[in-house]
């Protein structure tokens, strides 16, 4: 989850701070078995916001490397989210008002498949030209290749919540008339071949991907926009387990400010169940995780049991409770794994 805490300018524009060893430390020690690092640029402006965390240059391998270690001193898997924001950057910190910064005032132009802006009133962003997605595509490889320098066991690319590579995706945002948009095809492009060379950049690291299964707006007959379905999720994963993608992890929304979510507990668990069943048709054993208000270690054990997703992750309820996978284990009646520093304190949740 953002933490909006990153330098935000000099020569270490995007590196993590203390605040992110703490805070990522402290989640490893409670139990998690993976640690995925928020939303990380691959170029500065690709950004949320300009707080955000970016890895856009060798020099910032030591800083993200500071990082990697702790998480495994705590004990978890160390993955980094990489991600190109497009027209959904150049915010101010998440904890203000979500509306763009002025280019000089902190902000900078934002770029899409097309020059449609997010929400209404918000500025236009700037058409990418083949030369800029191909610049885009390599900064994603890149990128890629320093996290895994820096010590991550892998990277997750940020496909979801309407940025870049889900602004391609989705009819919402891409409107474009060439190979990179149009057909399912053109639509795909562009995370095809950031999964192919981010593969090539990577080795045999782990290679993860975020999805919004749906953007919430043509499966809603009320809604009559246009919008990136289920049905092309369930297709597109299909094409990237071909281009060498480990797991799929499943989100939704993200398209339009407004789209009607029905977010109650486990809401988006049909994506997964979908993706998950359609991959095992095919032969294809890649993990698939979801996430979305699984508050209860019963729920999240259901999702696993009955098959609908291998991976179940949390993202708020980390925030309120970093301990929180210990107590699920002892609900589930699962020896807590505890840090030998608290054994004596701790004999018991
Ligand atoms: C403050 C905040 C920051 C977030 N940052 C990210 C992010 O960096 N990358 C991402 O994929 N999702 C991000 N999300 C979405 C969460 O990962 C998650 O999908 C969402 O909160 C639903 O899961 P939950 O009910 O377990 O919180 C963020 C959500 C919040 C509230």
């Amino acid at each position: 989850m953002c933490m909006y805490s990153a330098v935000s300018e000099g020569a270490n524009l995007g590196a993590p701070a203390d605040w992110h060893r703490h805070h990522y430390f402290t989640r490893a020690l409670g139990g998690v078995g993976a640690v995925i690092v928020e939303a990380t640029g691959v170029t500065p402006e690709g950004r949320i916001s300009s707080h955000c965390l970016s890895l856009h240059d060798d020099a910032l391998i030591p800083a993200f490397a500071s990082l990697a270690d702790v998480i495994h001193q705590g004990g978890a898997a160390a993955f980094i989210q990489l991600g190109h924001a497009g027209r959904k950057g150049s915010r101010p910190q998440g904890w203000l008002d979500h509306g763009p910064l002025p280019i000089g005032e902190g902000g900078w132009e934002t770029l899409a498949p097309s020059p449609i802006p997010f929400a209404e009133g918000e500025p236009t962003p700037h058409e990418l030209s083949e030369e800029e997605i191909w610049q885009t595509v390599e900064a994603f490889a890149q990128a890629a290749r320093r996290a895994v320098e820096a010590g991550f066991d892998g990277v997750q690319l940020h496909g979801a919540h309407g940025y870049l590579i889900h602004q391609f995706l989705s009819p919402a945002s891409n409107q474009r008339e060439d190979a990179w948009g149009g057909s399912l095809e053109g639509r795909t492009r562009f995370v095809r071949e950031v999964t192919r060379r981010v593969r090539q950049a990577i080795g045999d690291k782990a290679l993860l991907i975020r999805l919004s299964a749906t953007d919430w707006t043509v499966e809603n007959p009320a809604d009559g926009r246009p919008g990136w379905t289920l049905e092309e999720t369930v297709a597109l994963t299909s094409l990237l387990a071909e281009d060498g993608m480990d797991m799929f992890c499943m989100s939704s929304g993200g398209s339009y400010p407004d789209a009607k979510i029905p977010a109650g507990p486990g809401y988006q668990v049909f994506g997964a169940q979908a993706v998950r069943a359609s991959l095992r048709e095919q032969g294809v054993e890649a993990p698939v995780s979801v996430c979305g208000l699984i508050q209860a270690p019963e729920q999240g054990e259901q999702i696993l049991a009955t098959g609908q997703a291998d991976v179940v992750e949390v993202a708020r309820g980390l925030l309120t409770d970093p301990m929180l996978p210990q107590l699920w284990r002892s609900r589930l009646r699962c020896e807590p794994e505890l840090p030998g520093q608290y054994v004596r304190g701790l004999k018991r949740l």
